[in-house]
C-alpha cells in the first residue's frame, strides 16, 4: 500500500467550524486510523474530521500543543511518540500510568489528559475471537512499549500464570518488577523468562502466546525453531500484535496447527475505545467487528 497524505504543519483555518481529531506518528502515511475513525463517525452520526500528522522527531510536543491550542478535539499517538506523550500530559488515567505510555489524548479544563487504550483493545479483540484469559497460561514476548501497554489489562483478566520473555531478559525482569504490585494485589503469578528457557522439552503448554516484540518488522520470529516446537502445541492460540501480514511468528504457529491472529482487531478496538471516550458514546454503536471485516477485505 502506498503512503497516504499527511500533514507536517498546521494551519488555524483548518480548525474553523470543524471537530478535528488526528493521529500523530512518524512515519504515519500507512496508518489506517483515519479510515477506522471515519467509519465510526458514519455509524454513530458524528460530524468530524480525522487527520494524519507527521511531526519531525523533535517537533512532536510542539505540534501536539499547537493542535490543541488551535481547537483540536482529540489525538491518537503512535510510534515513536507514545512515551513522550506520557511525559507531556498533565493528567494520566490509571491505565496510562500502568502502561507508562499514552496513545489517546484529549483536553479537560485546559489540561492534556493521556490515556492508553491498547490493552483494553487487545482484550476485547481476544474476547471477540472467543479467547478468554481467566485461569489461562499466557506467554508475552517482548519487553518494549507494546508489552508494557498490554500487561496490566491482561493481568486484570486473572490468568493463572503470565510469563514475559524477551531477547534481553533483563528488560523482561524489569517489567515483572514494574507490574509486581498489581499482580500481587490480584494474585496473578508473573515471571520473566529468557527465550532459551522456552527451548526445553516438556514445557507446560501455553493457552495463549502473544508476540509484542518488534521482530516481525524485520521479517523474523523471536522464537528459534526449537522454541517454536515447544511453545506451539495444537491448542495454543498465537496472537501477533503486528497486522497486515502473516508474520514469521504466525507462520511457525500455523505450521503446528495453532489458531493464529494478527493485531488488526486490536487496532480497531483500541481506536473504538478512544472514539467513545472523545465523543461520550456507547461502544456498541460502533459495530467494530463489521468495520474489522471491511478492513480485511481491502
Ligand atoms: P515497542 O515500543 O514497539 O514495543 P521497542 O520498545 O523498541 O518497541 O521494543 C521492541 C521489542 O522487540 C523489544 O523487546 C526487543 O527486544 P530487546 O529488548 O532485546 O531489544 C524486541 N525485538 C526486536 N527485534 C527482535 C528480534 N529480532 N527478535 C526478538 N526480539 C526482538
Amino acid at each position: 500500500m502506498s503512503p497516504l497524505p499527511f500533514l507536517t504543519h498546521l494551519e488555524p483555518d483548518l480548525f474553523k467550524g470543524r471537530d478535528i481529531y488526528a493521529v500523530f506518528g512518524n512515519p504515519i502515511g500507512h496508518s489506517q486510523s483515519p479510515q477506522i475513525h471515519e467509519q465510526f463517525a458514519r455509524r454513530s452520526n458524528q460530524d468530524l474530521t480525522y487527520l494524519r500528522i507527521q511531526p519531525e522527531p523533535d517537533q512532536f510536543f510542539t505540534m501536539l500543543s499547537a493542535f490543541f491550542q488551535m481547537g483540536g478535539k482529540g489525538a491518537n499517538i503512535t510510534v515513536p511518540f507514545k512515551l513522550e506523550a506520557y511525559t507531556q500530559c498533565q493528567q494520566l488515567t490509571p491505565r496510562a500510568k500502568l502502561a507508562g505510555a499514552v496513545n489517546t489524548i484529549w483536553q479537560e479544563s485546559g489540561q492534556l489528559v493521556g490515556d492508553n487504550t491498547d490493552g483494553v483493545g487487545l482484550v476485547r479483540d481476544l474476547r471477540s475471537q472467543g479467547i478468554e484469559l481467566k485461569n489461562k497460561r499466557i506467554l508475552i514476548v517482548g519487553a518494549g512499549g507494546a508489552s508494557r501497554g498490554i500487561i496490566g489489562p491482561i493481568a486484570q483478566e486473572l490468568p493463572s500464570s503470565l510469563i514475559i520473555t524477551n531477547r534481553t531478559v533483563g528488560k523482561a525482569e524489569e517489567l515483572v518488577v514494574a507490574f509486581k504490585e498489581l499482580t500481587n494485589s490480584i494474585a496473578v503469578d508473573i515471571r520473566a523468562w529468557s527465550l532459551s528457557q522456552l527451548e526445553q522439552e516438556n514445557l507446560l503448554p501455553f493457552d495463549l502466546v502473544m508476540n509484542a516484540s518488534a521482530a516481525g518488522l524485520d521479517r523474523q520470529s523471536p522464537f528459534s525453531e526449537l522454541a517454536a516446537k515447544s511453545v506451539f502445541r495444537p491448542k495454543c492460540f498465537a496472537y501477533d500484535l503486528l497486522y497486515g501480514k502473516t508474520t514469521p511468528f504466525m507462520q511457525q504457529a500455523l505450521e503446528r496447527s495453532c489458531r493464529v491472529s494478527d493485531g488488526l482487531g486490536m487496532l480497531v478496538e483500541q481506536a473504538a475505545e478512544a472514539f467513545v471516550l472523545w465523543r461520550k458514546l456507547n461502544i456498541e454503536l460502533l459495530d467494530t467487528r463489521i468495520i474489522l471485516a471491511s478492513l480485511r477485505q481491502v
